[in-house]
């Protein structure tokens, strides 16, 4: 099992830019392409859950009809939290682009990505909208398992959010991502995200893990076992612990 951390991320990420005209393996390359795209495939993904999180009031706000979060502003504020997130520009990295800091797999996926993501929240227009209702559980979590199942289903590529103990059954983690989970729950939080090749080499998985914030705990936190707003019982989490990760799974190219 392999960690990066950020220092060691950045070097390998100027390490594709050169690869080209370096002596590296095709495989290397391969490889390291499926991890800077699984990379940014999670850090989209969770700039997406980071947008619902701050339009949280407005969605959930019972005396408006219209809120004008549409698919369009969703877009707009997505595009500004990965920016934020990476210092990567998404309108610059069309399919066609040369762009410097982007492999071609991630050109291709997140795009993909934005659009399902966006169909999430355009399907999602009659509940946000509705004038009378105060929560309607569209939140980070149920919009984050909805634009990875749709994304999943048109590529090849496989996208979720799992934890140790899912309140979602769709989220339960497999065998790997478990034991990922629990290797990572016994450790302090930091900036690393797990890289490994699995099933004979064949497909490169990613698990980016997510801790609780504060405003997580209004859900997830004490008192253990209460019942929150979402009809779910507390998880008893306190602010910093490990909630649940992004996985992302990729064939390798070629095989
Ligand atoms: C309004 C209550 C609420 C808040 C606030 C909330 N969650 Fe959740 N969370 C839920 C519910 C409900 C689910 C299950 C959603 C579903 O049905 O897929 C969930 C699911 C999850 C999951 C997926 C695994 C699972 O249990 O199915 C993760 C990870 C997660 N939440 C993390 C967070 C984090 C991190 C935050 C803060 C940024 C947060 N949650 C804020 C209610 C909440």
């Amino acid at each position: 099992m392999r960690v990066r951390l950020l220092a060691k991320l950045i070097l390998f990420y100027i390490a594709i830019g050169v690869a080209t005209a370096s002596a590296s393996s095709p495989l290397e390359e391969i490889r390291a392409e499926a991890e800077e795209t699984a990379r940014l495939l999670a850090k989209l993904l969770d700039a997406g859950r980071l947008v619902i999180e701050h339009n949280q009031a407005v969605i959930d706000d019972p005396h408006r009809g219209d809120k004008g979060f549409t698919a369009d502003a969703f877009e707009q504020q997505l595009r500004q939290e990965f920016r934020r997130k990476t210092g990567l520009d998404l309108a610059a990295i069309g399919v066609n682009s040369r762009t410097f800091a982007v492999p071609p797999l991630a050109r291709e996926l997140l795009p993909a990505l934005i659009e399902a993501s966006k169909e999430v929240v355009q399907d999602a227009q009659v509940v946000i909208n509705q004038r009378g209702i105060g929560y309607k559980n569209f939140i980070p979590a149920t919009y984050g398992s909805q634009a990875a199942a749709r994304f999943s289903k048109r590529t090849h590529v496989q996208l979720k959010q799992t934890a140790l103990q899912p309140r979602n059954p769709k989220n339960e983690p497999d065998d790997y991502e478990r034991s990922v989970l629990q290797w990572l729950s016994g450790r302090p939080r930091g900036e690393a995200y797990i890289s490994e090749l699995t099933e004979s080499g064949k497909f490169l998985r990613v698990i980016m893990p997510i801790y609780y914030l504060p405003e997580c705990l209004a859900c997830h936190g004490k008192p253990a076992g209460e019942w929150d707003i979402s009809g779910y019982p507390r998880e008893g989490a306190n602010e910093g612990d490990l909630a649940g990760a992004i996985s992302v799974r990729i064939p390798l190219r070629g095989q």
